[in-house]
């Protein structure tokens, strides 16, 4: 004991700001040929086995694969590959890859391509230190104790999962799309080349834009008024968002736009923007339950439902932060009736999604006024969602019937 005052004032835990730890662990190596160092960034860290994973034969056509092989085997390691990831990622895959990692005796994961793979990546990771089947991380009967590091060649700007601890996966005989959070599967490195993004076909562009934005609206609408510094920060990401996005789309190969969506991509769901604040997040779990249904394009999911939710929750409560969102974000007049403004916010959206050519109903996934209470249901599982607005299955199937 120093034998010093202990002084209360400093242990009190209610203030104005709310309080945050912050702890970003992964490495990035952003831009051209960085590449070249991935064999020796994964032997720095003590890896020796490891285990590509990757989705379509896309990254073996177009030499992508290759080069990363290369770079593994000139830094003296050894690999092993497991492909077939497919957009909302599959349980089964995880499971195969799980028992390959252990026959196989694989001590660090490789992710090449989008959230997809990576968040197999993940779950393979902490899957192999879990006795049970892997599924029950995601239903809360097995805690992630220990995880495999996992490293990541990002190819697709979109859910921030190069950065995060997140991992989403769909399980098609329960139709359940769930996801898990934990510090240990953040990946320790990635790779964000925008070259390796210029293939991206413009509808995928178009939505990991949406998903990017989204990203940005769970955070930005959130219960506290006090969090100016990151609410700027979140408005700076969805503008580059919609500054670059229609660029891309147009441009493939249009380095300075492939860049800032991919840092964009980062930055929306690597913690920062949550800062002080509580994430809404009621989209996404929507979202998720439409997605685990009818196996839709999660950003372009995303791109039907955020603005009827806007709509939806607009109130005296709210308006104040759509106007904020119409003035800082769009660009519309300040001055005039603040619920004009948040209109014209949510329109601006509205259209935005719209010239980036994304859906905006879900009877185009094939969604049917019959199969809404089943998704309000696997939305909310019994309680409510969302903590900007608290959303009860009512209220979810409301928002789902607008966006039929
Ligand atoms: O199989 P490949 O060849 O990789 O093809 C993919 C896939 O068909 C393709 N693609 C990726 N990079 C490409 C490319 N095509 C041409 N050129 C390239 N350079 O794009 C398609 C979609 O890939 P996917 O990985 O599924 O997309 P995304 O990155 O948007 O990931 C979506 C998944 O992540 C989850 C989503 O729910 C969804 O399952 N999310 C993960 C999060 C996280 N871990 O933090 C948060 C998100 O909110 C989200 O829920
Ligand atoms: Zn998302």
């Amino acid at each position: 004991m120093s034998g010093g005052k202990v002084e209360q004032k400093f242990l009190i835990t209610e203030a104005g700001v709310k309080n945050f730890t912050f702890e970003l662990t992964t490495k990035i190596f952003f831009g051209r040929g960085q590449a070249r160092v991935i064999g020796e960034e994964i032997k720095k860290r003590g890896g020796s086995r490891v285990l590509i994973c990757y989705g379509s034969n896309r990254i073996k056509d177009n030499g992508l694969f290759d080069t990363v092989t290369l770079m593994l085997e000139r830094a003296g390691l050894d690999w092993t590959e497991i492909g077939g990831v497919r957009p909302n990622p599959r349980i089964d895959l995880v499971r195969k890859a799980v028992k390959k990692c252990k026959v196989e005796g694989v001590d660090y994961l490789l992710a090449v391509g989008g959230g997809s793979v990576i968040d197999t990546a993940k779950t393979v990771a902490a899957g192999v230190f879990i006795d049970k089947d892997p599924w029950e991380m995601f239903v809360g009967k097995a805690q992630i104790q220990k995880a495999l590091p996992v490293g990541v060649v990002l190819t697709l700007a979109a859910t921030g999962s190069e950065m995060n601890g997140n991992a989403v996966i769909s399980n098609l005989e329960t139709t359940e799309k769930n996801a898990i959070h934990s510090p240990l599967i953040r990946p320790r490195f990635s790779f964000l080349d925008p070259i390796f993004t210029y293939t991206v076909p413009p509808y995928h562009t178009a939505a990991g834009v949406a998903d990017i934005m989204s990203h940005c609206f769970e955070q930005y609408f959130s219960p506290e008024n006090d969090t100016y510094l990151v609410d700027r920060m979140t408005e700076a990401v969805l503008k580059t968002c919609i500054h670059y996005g229609p660029i891309a789309m147009k441009r493939g190969e249009d380095y300075e736009a492939r860049a800032n969506l991919l840092w964009a991509g980062s930055l929306a769901l690597n913690d920062i923007l949550s800062t002080g604040k509580t994430g809404d997040w009621a989209c996404h779990q929507i979202e998720h339950a439409v997605s685990a249904v009818f196996d839709v394009i999660h950003g372009a999911g995303l791109a039907v439902i955020f603005p009827h939710w806007m709509e939806s929750v607009l109130s005296e409560e709210t308006v104040d932060k759509f106007k904020d969102y119409a003035v800082n974000v769009w660009g519309a007049e300040e001055s005039g009736n603040a619920w004009e403004i948040a209109k014209e916010g949510i329109e601006a959206t509205v259209r935005f999604f719209k010239s980036m050519e994304m859906p905006t109903s879900l009877s185009e996934f094939g969604v049917k006024e019959s199969d809404l209470d089943l998704l309000a249901e696997k939305a909310t599982r019994g309680a409510t969602i969302g903590k900007f607005c608290e959303l009860d299955r009512t209220r979810v199937r409301e928002i789902l019937k607008k966006a039929l």
